[in-house]
């Protein structure tokens, strides 16, 4: 139980913690059933607090956790590394050898001034997976609205500039990526309702074309593992 009142994107917030136990839960299945025992390298850009990155490297694979607003994370081990450092700023100055087999995006898109550009750059350094959690457009066309946000709210966009892209936009920029194939898991995760003060997470949804991402004070959502090629999930 939280003592203090945390803000919607406060990761104490019971939001937030039944998002990241369900999401993490789902990685756990989807990375288990895609790669078993096997070490995989895996960038998880705007990491938050860590928790999930932190619950995927006890699976054994060598995580690195970029988060530009970075507390210090809990877990010594040496397969878990933490860096300070907004997306952007990291891609352009980790060289041109830096790969990944998996990228996790996860509550970052919408969070970005040019989803576009990083999503090209972050497909760039991601052999196999791009594992991608948003905030959608209620729009079943190819579109994307833009928008401010307040910088101060930790989880929020670190420059004050956010973006909200429908599913379709998602898929087309990915696969422009060279990401042929995707998977919507959003059925997988349970919608978490908004508790009058803080904005819910609904991933069971069907389009409007309200072209809003809002419904009932839930945002719209969608959990999608993009791949180069056909996987088994
Ligand atoms: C909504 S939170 C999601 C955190 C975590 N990945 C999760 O899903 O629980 C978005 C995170 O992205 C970080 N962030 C915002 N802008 C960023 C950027 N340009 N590059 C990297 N991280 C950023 C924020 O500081 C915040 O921790």
């Amino acid at each position: 139980m939280f003592t203090s009142s945390p803000a919607a994107n406060d990761f104490a917030h019971p939001i937030w913690v039944k998002s990241n136990t369900q999401r993490t839960k789902l990685l756990i299945k989807v990375l288990n059933q895609l790669y078993g025992s096997s070490s995989k390298s895996i960038l998880d850009v705007g990491a938050g607090d860590f928790s999930i990155a932190e619950a995927i490297c006890k699976l054994g694979h060598n995580v690195l956790a970029l988060e530009p607003r970075a507390k210090e994370a809990n877990l010594p081990a040496s397969n878990f590394r933490t860096y300070k450092s907004d997306v952007d700023s990291y891609l352009s100055n980790a060289g041109e050898n830096i790969r990944f087999d998996i990228v996790m995006m996860l509550g970052l898109l919408y969070h970005l001034e040019r989803p576009q550009e990083t999503l090209r750059r972050v497909s760039a350094i991601s052999d196999s997976v791009v594992i991608i959690d948003s905030v959608v457009l209620d729009h079943d066309g190819d579109a994307i609205v833009y928008l401010e946000e307040d910088r101060e709210i930790a989880g929020h966009s670190v420059n004050g500039l956010g973006c909200r892209p429908s599913f379709k936009w998602l898929i087309n920029k990915m696969r422009a990526n060279g990401f042929e194939y995707y998977y919507d898991l959003s059925g997988h995760l349970k919608d978490i309702r908004s508790d009058g003060l803080s904005t819910g997470h609904l991933y069971n949804w069907k389009c409007e074309r309200t072209c809003g991402w809002r419904r009932n004070e839930m945002q719209l959502r969608k959990f999608i593992v993009f791949s180069r090629a056909q996987i088994n999930i």
